[in-house]
């Protein structure tokens, strides 16, 4: 029996991905770009079993939903068949940040998977490999193979859809969990409805398109202003197309909004820090590392405040022969 134990950590995309162009292979309608954080690690290990009738997967020490489950085993069987395996695993996962609460843990959590899985079926994968194997779990999950700032290439196929790194300014990332529940629909539900229905879903495409070449040129640059700009007007453009869905979804709350207002009171003030948010009402705001303090005391009053720093890329730990 082989056992490998894997940790990543999430990542908080500055363009945003919402959309796909292929469901099935998961390529993305646009490219984006992310920083994969220093907090809230997810560590998986997967033991193979050959003896086992089925894949088992536990989370945080319980057994995983059926939906959850199904999700781990397809990813699983796309393992198997690159490894021309049919051994069964159990997958036992941790995620340190609360599931569904628009921290990403989706995308820390196929980021483990991808790593972990590939080493027990003893597939030999390169760094983009592994980041376009992560790709078919979850999108967001392709960042998380890299270190610090990462771009995902839309790509053109399935091999050329996959995330590397980018020199960038140093930023810290002040993250205000104004609600820590689960969120109402999923990223990928929302994606759906979002291309099915929203009438600025076209738009949204292009002008992402447009602000992931301009990011990348202010990111090479180092130009943390420009950054900001970037990613806060992504953000509202990716929320803008969300809200005008049919039935209409809303992941900001009004505390969300008054973090965005707080935001633009401090840049009145000359600390320059600017605000994105996911798939859920929390928000999360960029400043530079000298300014991250005074961000984050002025923002104490919305929610449970948390500075957090670039990360490393998902990566293995240990693997065993039993
Ligand atoms: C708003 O990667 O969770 O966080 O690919 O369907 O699993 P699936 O969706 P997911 O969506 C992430 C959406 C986002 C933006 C981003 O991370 O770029």
């Amino acid at each position: 029996m082989t056992t490998a134990t894997a940790r990543a950590h999430p990542n908080i995309a500055l363009v945003k991905y919402w959309g796909k162009r292929d469901e099935q292979l998961m390529l993305p309608a646009a490219g984006s770009l992310s920083l994969t954080l220093d907090a809230y690690a997810t560590t998986t290990t997967v033991s193979l079993d050959a003896s086992a009738a089925e894949d088992r997967f536990t989370l945080g020490g319980t057994t995983a939903t059926a939906g959850q489950t199904e999700q781990v085993v397809r990813f699983l069987d796309l393992v198997r068949a690159r490894a021309d395996s049919s051994a069964h695993a159990v997958v036992d996962s941790h995620n340190e940040a609360p599931t569904g609460a628009g921290l990403a843990s989706s995308a820390s959590g196929f980021a483990a998977l991808a790593v972990a899985a590939a080493a027990a079926y003893d597939l030999d994968l390169d760094r983009a490999d592994l980041s376009r194997l992560a790709r078919r779990g979850s999108g967001s999950a392709t960042r998380s193979l890299v270190a610090g700032l990462g771009i995902w290439h839309a790509g053109d196929d399935d091999a050329s859809s996959f995330a590397e790194p980018i020199e960038g300014p140093e930023m810290s990332m002040i993250i205000v969990t104004v609600d820590p529940g689960q969120k109402k629909v999923s990223s990928r539900e929302g994606m759906r409805r979002t291309a099915a229905t929203s009438p600025y879903y076209p738009g949204w495409v292009d002008s992402t398109a447009r602000s992931l070449e301009e990011m990348s040129a202010a990111c090479r640059a180092g130009d943390f202003t420009r950054v900001g700009e970037i990613t806060e007007s992504n953000a509202l453009r990716m929320h803008a197309a969300i809200e005008a869905c049919e039935p209409p979804i809303r992941y900001l709350r009004s505390a969300s909004v008054a973090v965005f207002d707080a935001v633009e009171q401090l840049r009145a003030r000359s600390i320059e820090a600017y605000a994105t948010a996911d798939a859920g009402p929390n928000v999360v705001v960029i400043a530079r590392p000298a300014d991250a303090a005074a961000v984050a005391d002025h923002l104490a009053g919305h929610g449970d405040v948390r500075i957090v720093g670039a990360g490393p890329g998902a990566h293995l730990i240990t693997t065993e022969e039993s």
